[in-house]
């Protein structure tokens, strides 16, 4: 099994930068901390490895010292080729955990540092975005008889997982970690929200008050990009195809309409729907100069840029993470290549939002391991129980008390017969 020195990271002297980044992340994280403790003592994951496909950043740092607290041998590749932090990466080789990634890895190098995670033969997967679960089951099947289970962190890799299921083609089970309360209402609102901004500001430094920002998607995570732009003071429009969740945007209070007629009003776009091609060449066509264009889901898939790198006359990298690319008469300007902005030009979500995501990693694990042999082969949702003692350990960390019922408002919830 991995050795101490068995890693791929792009400069190993970064490693005591990211030891400072991980005090940082500690300090945010204690529900996580939380977790580490109680798994110290009862080490449920002793003799287990564990292989990750995640994205490599100081939270996920504090996610893997969690998992060697419970007893866990560690193996981490990340899930996207622009959102690896190179000095957490350089840490956690030091520290012996095996690390494969470096921010701007090629495609190539994406794919062979998953196949390292195969190798390393785990017995739980955590995934963000499905591909370590696709690349066990479409290339190394043999693996899937000693799996124990797996997490998935997002959307987008729970959409791919429920496709496997409906096509009978998901071998093990696989807790739909994205699908915890304390993680969508929390990660994908209050997470996707800032951190979005956080990329683009960081990447642009362009004033947000009096433009017209076009919101695709109308998620949990679009919900959080847009209440962020209103409170900036841009003038919000969202596009969806699903008539609630539009439903719900014009509601709150946005303009919502087809992307064909958002497309010329738009001074910046961002996708945020987990699909493909939802910005395509006709709604570039149709777009201001000048407009600035970004995807927060998790894929590159969102924006068309394939056709529109064919049909530009130039394009030209203007500063990091910022490239133009003429249009006839028009510049666009497409941000961090069109992968997910708060990962490739900040630093993803704050360390807060990923304690409790990561409190549902841990803690998703542990119970696969508890119930082992009894889950069937499909998409699991964690024990609301486990949900709503991540809640409780969260409120704890911040000082807030709550109440509880009281005897007779158990029995009046519990029974029928009581009306008015
Ligand atoms: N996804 C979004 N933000 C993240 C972060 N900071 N760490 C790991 N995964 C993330």
């Amino acid at each position: 099994m991995p050795q101490p020195n068995n890693y791929a990271v792009k400069d190993i002297s970064l490693a005591a930068q990211g030891a400072n980044q991980m005090i940082l992340a500690r300090e945010r994280m204690e529900p996580l901390l939380e977790v580490a403790t109680q798994f110290k003592k009862t080490l449920p994951f002793k003799g287990l490895r564990i292989g990750m496909a995640l994205h490599v950043t100081k939270e996920t740092g504090v996610l893997v010292e969690t998992l060697q607290a419970g007893g866990a041998e560690v193996a981490i590749a990340s899930c996207n080729p622009l959102s690896t932090q190179d000095d957490v990466a350089a840490y956690l080789a030091k520290k012996g955990v095996a690390v494969f990634a470096y921010k701007g890895e090629s495609k190539k190098d994406y794919y062979k540092f998953i196949q390292k995670i195969i190798a390393f033969k785990p017995h739980l997967t955590i995934d963000d975005g499905c591909d370590l679960v696709t690349e066990i089951h479409q290339k190394h099947p043999e693996l899937i008889k000693n799996l124990i289970g797996g997490c998935e962190e997002t959307t987008t890799g729970i959409i791919r997982l429920r496709a496997m299921e409906a096509d009978k083609a998901l071998h093990y089970p696989v807790v739909a970690v994205n699908d915890n309360q304390t993680k969508h209402l929390f990660d994908n609102y209050y997470g996707t929200g800032q951190s979005t901004w956080d990329g683009i500001l960081r990447a642009t430094n362009v004033l947000i008050a009096g433009k017209t920002v076009v919101v695709v998607g109308y998620g949990d995570c679009g919900r959080g990009v847009a209440r962020r732009a209103a409170g900036m003071g841009a003038h919000v429009i969202v596009t969806e195809v699903k008539p609630v969740r539009a439903l719900q945007a014009h509601m709150d209070g946005y303009e919502v309409m087809t992307m064909a007629k958002a497309a010329p009003l738009g001074d910046i776009f961002i996708t945020v729907t987990g699909n493909k091609h939802v910005i395509r060449l006709e709604h570039m066509k149709a777009m201001r100069s000048g407009a600035i264009v970004a995807n927060s889901g998790h894929f590159n898939t969102e924006i068309d840029l394939e056709t529109l790198a064919k049909k530009a006359s130039a394009r030209k990298q203007l500063r990091p993470f910022v490239e133009g690319f003429t249009l006839g008469s028009k510049t666009l300007y497409i941000l961090g290549e069109g992968r997910l902005i708060n990962l490739a030009a900040a630093e993803g979500h704050p360390s807060e939002v990923m304690a409790l995501s990561f409190c549902g990693q841990a803690l998703a694990c542990e119970w696969l391991v508890k119930e082992r042999g009894k889950l069937a082969a499909g998409v699991h949702l964690l024990p609301p129980r486990i949900d709503e003692h991540i809640g409780a350990i969260a409120l704890k960390s911040l000082g807030v008390s709550i109440d509880k019922l009281t005897p007779e408002q158990k029995r009046y919830l519990s029974s029928w017969q009581e009306g008015t």
